[in-house]
């Protein structure tokens, strides 16, 4: 039996995310309260100044050394905590010694990953030590996918209570955000990028929307996927492309699949950005469609890419602490039952999405793993948030993270 030290152990804190996570863990949670945390990284010369940059004592938070590819040095992590919570991308090139060894040692886990394709392979690799050790699995515990996981759990759960019944098609749009990107982020865009324009297979593999589904899973409904500007009756607007669909509609599958199909064997869910009514909003859309279509083209092309690694924030940059401020989201959500009856919900942020509120949605979840998620309730495996935490994340993000979900009218 493991005897940790820590709760939580932030591996990679000195990642421009992870510093405002060990900040929101200090404001939150303090240094002797209920969760006990370290910070953990390779460089204990950056661990030394963040925690001097967080005005604590030696004592207070304590740092682990740890390279992610030395797996003798994690699993030294893995002895002293219950959660490792990683934000050391992009996951697909760092990522994976971490999750093996956390598999192998019944340490639970979450992350920011953002690429199915590596998710995929760590399921693939991993799922079955996971559940012989116990250890819980979680990624994707950013914006993507709580606001589009949880959104869509909390609009079944109503639409359970109010029709007993739950909406069989589901569409997240996008209404308002405000938030920036970092260099972690574009490292990881353009990582995926650079793999899929080398593997005709993997590009089969991400245009499958049931990619992150177990082996054998029942639904194999044909997917709704906004791909240029159309117009949406449901929200009487012009719709675009929305560029972390390709994660967060596969995170919404599978927490389907593993829920059993509570949201239905033909469950139907899509996202995309409104752009408003209208010529102006038919516009705005082609020019939204239009971009990020030139964005995914250009990225494919070697020397294009590496122009735009040149141009893009730097690891360790990102959105200034004024613009993260500054920052919001608001996600509209419709569905509609079998039977035609409808429902809608909104779910919004009040932080730059990517960051600032990212980094108290990753805290609250390594919290609620910590905290919250008893293993005889929910054993080792490959989870999704809204089936390992459900109600009782949104419960700690409305209370802790300025993230709220609720229940609109019909317009
Ligand atoms: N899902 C979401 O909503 C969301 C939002 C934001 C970010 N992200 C993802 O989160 C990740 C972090 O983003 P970011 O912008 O904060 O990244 P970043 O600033 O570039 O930081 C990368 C981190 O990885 C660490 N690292 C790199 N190689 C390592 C190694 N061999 N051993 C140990 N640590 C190593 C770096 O350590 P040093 O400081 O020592 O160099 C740094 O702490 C990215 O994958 C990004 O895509 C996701």
């Amino acid at each position: 039996m493991k005897a940790p030290h820590y709760d939580v152990t932030v591996f990679g804190a000195t990642s421009f995310v992870g510093q405002i996570l060990s900040r929101y863990l200090l404001e939150e949670f303090g240094t002797r309260g209920k969760l006990r945390w370290a910070i953990a990284g390779r460089s204990e010369s950056k661990l030394l100044a963040l925690r001097k940059s967080l005005g604590a004592t030696a004592g207070a938070v304590p740092i682990v050394l740890a390279d992610a590819a030395d797996e003798e040095a994690l699993g030294r992590l893995c002895d002293q905590t219950s959660v490792v919570i990683s934000t050391v991308g992009p996951y697909a090139l760092y990522g994976e010694p971490l999750v093996k060894v956390c598999a192998q040692s019944g340490t639970d886990y979450c992350d920011l990953a953002g690429e199915p394709h590596w998710i995929r392979r760590m399921l693939q690799l991993y799922e079955r030590a996971a559940r012989k050790s116990g250890a819980r699995i979680v990624h994707c515990c950013g914006f993507d996918s709580i606001p589009s996981d949880l959104g869509v759990y909390f609009l079944q759960q109503a639409a359970k209570r109010r029709f007993g019944q739950p909406c069989t098609h589901v569409k997240m749009r996008v209404k308002a955000m405000r938030g920036g990107f970092s260099g972690g982020t574009y490292a990881s865009v353009l990582n995926a990028l650079k793999e899929s324009a080398a593997d005709p297979r993997l590009r089969k593999e991400l245009a499958n929307p049931y990619s992150l589904c177990p082996e054998g899973d029942a639904s194999r409904t044909r997917q709704p996927n906004v791909k240029f500007a159309e117009f949406d009756a449901d929200f009487d607007s012009w719709v675009a492309p929305f560029v972390m669909s390709a994660i967060n509609t596969r995170i919404v599958q599978r927490s389907n699949a593993l829920l059993k199909q509570a949201y239905g064997v033909h469950f139907r869910y899509d996202e995309a950005m409104l752009a408003g009514r209208g010529l102006t909003g038919r516009l705005t859309a082609t020019a939204i469609a239009t971009g990020l279509a030139g964005f995914m083209v250009a990225g494919a092309i070697g020397p294009v890419r590496s122009a735009l690694a040149r141009i893009v924030p730097a690891p360790g940059e990102g959105p200034s602490p004024k613009a993260q401020e500054a920052g919001f989201f608001d996600l509209r959500f419709f569905g509609r039952t079998e039977d035609g009856r409808s429902l809608r919900a909104k779910v919004t942020g009040d932080r730059d999405p990517g960051y600032g509120s990212t980094a108290k949605m990753l805290g609250q979840a390594g919290a609620c793993l910590a905290l919250d998620v008893a293993r005889t309730e929910k054993p080792g495996g490959f989870w999704t948030t809204a089936t390992v935490f459900g109600e009782r994340l949104v419960h700690r993000l409305e209370a802790h993270a300025g993230v709220k979900f609720e229940l609109l009218q019909d317009p």
